[in-house]
């Protein structure tokens, strides 16, 4: 919303910049042409024939340096685009020797957005260049006639020294109409752009009378749920499950069949196609979006870390949150040890990207940031599939304590992922398949056919 505001600060300013100028360069105008017009009509009259001909240049030269511009902008964002994509995946991008190629994408957009720019430049150039021949040409006509009438005694010396003193006068501000023309253009450009990405819809709108929620007490149901991100292709089908309060439920699935899907509509983070999530036996879309999102801890296979200190790190759930707390936190997560054993402590400054831990220490961080939250529901997808077996059984130690109290949606891959889950739910090609308190049951099935990954 500040940033919102700031921007229209700016588009405001970047018009009233170019307004101003406007307005008066054409008050101006028109006070002069009324003398001229007094002192001799035929003179004015020929002074004035250069006006069509600047509104002709305009009006050939405005598309092409507005689409000048536009191009200029498009090739800029597209470089920009790179570079944060190459420096986000870093990691990625190194791994697979990809350096050269992003580098060359890089290159080649700002070439293209250089080239772009040199085109507009000689464009603007070219326009004000004939601007100049047109006006000294207007002058020269204007001081010709003007001597044959001084001549022929129609008109004093005197007035035509005004009449020559205002023509150059009335050039400067019809150049001024030109170059504001040219400079709205490009902050018009500017403004597009803006609106290209605000206009862009939230995924997920917030109804006007949204209901505000403290702490949820967990109870989940999927009511004959679809969704589908691209039309007429459903990811999820007609899913219904409930969960009570407090109930840990495992969802497995082959790769594709929609689990993380799920999670992400519980989220809200996309509202389903079909059907109604309901918390607490209301719909998620009538919850505030911000309270609503509150209510989950969400732990991922890959750990984001961000380039700060670990305690920040933590911290990234509940920004507010006291050092006393992350330290607990992080015992609860077994994080504390390893990293009272780095360089600087809490303090340590994670490399980019937090290349300096390993994953299982990643992992540990991340749910510590689960336990700062302290979030009624928790979210897991596939949290130990990045893991060894043997790192692997020590964190998922610390989800059991982490799910205590707490309903949570395990993804699982793997069927001893699934030891601490009281239902399980088996997704396939997005329809539920089963749904069952078995757990043990599904889980010797799943070591028998050889699902783990
Ligand atoms: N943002 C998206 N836009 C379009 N299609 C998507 C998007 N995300 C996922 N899909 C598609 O939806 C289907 C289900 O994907 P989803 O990520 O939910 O599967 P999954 O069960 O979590 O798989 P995995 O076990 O590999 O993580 C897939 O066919 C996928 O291609
Ligand atoms: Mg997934």
């Amino acid at each position: 919303m500040i940033l919102w505001g700031l921007q229209t600060q700016r588009i405001g300013l970047f018009g009233i910049d170019s307004l101003i100028p406007l307005a008066t360069s054409i008050l101006t105008l028109a006070a002069m042409i009324l003398v001229m017009v007094y002192l001799d009509w035929q003179l004015a009259l020929i002074a004035l024939l250069v006006s069509p001909l600047m509104f002709v240049l305009t009006f050939v030269f405005r598309p092409r340096i507005r689409a000048g511009w536009r191009r200029f902008r498009a090739s800029e964002s597209a470089a920009m685009a790179v570079a944060q994509e190459s420096l986000g995946a870093s990691r990625l991008v190194k791994s697979y020797g990809q350096e050269e190629r992003k580098n060359e994408q890089l290159v080649s957009h700002y070439n293209d957005s250089l080239t772009a720019q040199l085109k507009v430049q000689v464009d603007v150039a070219f326009y004000s260049l004939l601007v100049g021949v047109v006006t000294a040409a207007g002058l020269a006509a204007v001081l010709y006639i003007g001597i044959g009438h001084v001549q022929a005694g129609i008109l004093s010396l005197g007035s035509l020294l005004v009449v020559n003193y205002y023509v150059t006068q009335l050039y400067g501000p019809l150049r001024n109409v030109g170059q504001s023309i040219l400079d709205i253009q490009m902050s018009m450009t500017g403004i597009e752009r803006y609106h290209v990405v605000l206009d862009e819809k939230p995924d997920v709108p917030e109804s006007p009378n949204a209901l505000p929620l403290v702490r949820a007490k967990g109870k989940i149901a999927f009511q004959k749920v679809s969704f589908e991100y691209t039309k007429d292709h459903d990811v999820l089908h007609d899913v219904s499950f409930e969960l009570p309060s407090g109930s840990r439920l495992g969802v497995v699935g082959p790769t594709g069949s929609g689990k993380t899907t799920l999670s992400t509509l519980l989220l809200r983070l996309f509202d389903p196609t079909e059907g109604v999530i309901t918390l607490d036996d209301i719909d998620l879309k009538d919850y505030k979006l911000a309270d609503l999102r509150n209510q989950y801890a969400v732990v991922h296979q890959e750990t984001v870390l961000f380039s700060t200190t670990v305690a920040e790190n933590i911290r990234f759930s509940k920004p507010n949150a006291t050092m006393v707390e992350v330290i607990a936190a992080s015992k609860a997560s077994k994080a504390h040890d390893f990293i009272t054993n780095l360089p600087n402590g809490y303090d340590t400054l994670v490399g980019e990207r937090g290349m300096k831990l390993s994953g299982g220490e990643r992992q540990r961080i991340s749910l510590a940031r689960a336990f700062l939250k302290n979030a009624p529901i928790l979210v897991l997808d596939e949290p130990t599939s990045s893991l060894d077996i043997h790192t692997e059984s020590a964190i998922l130690d610390t989800i059991q304590e982490l799910m205590k109290g707490r309903t949570t949606l395990m993804i699982a891959h793997r069927p001893s992922t699934l030891r601490d889950c009281n239902m399980i739910l088996v997704l396939d090609d997005g329809r539920v398949s089963q749904m069952t308190t078995e757990v043990e049951s599904v889980i010797s099935g799943m070591n028998a056919v050889g699902v783990q990954s």
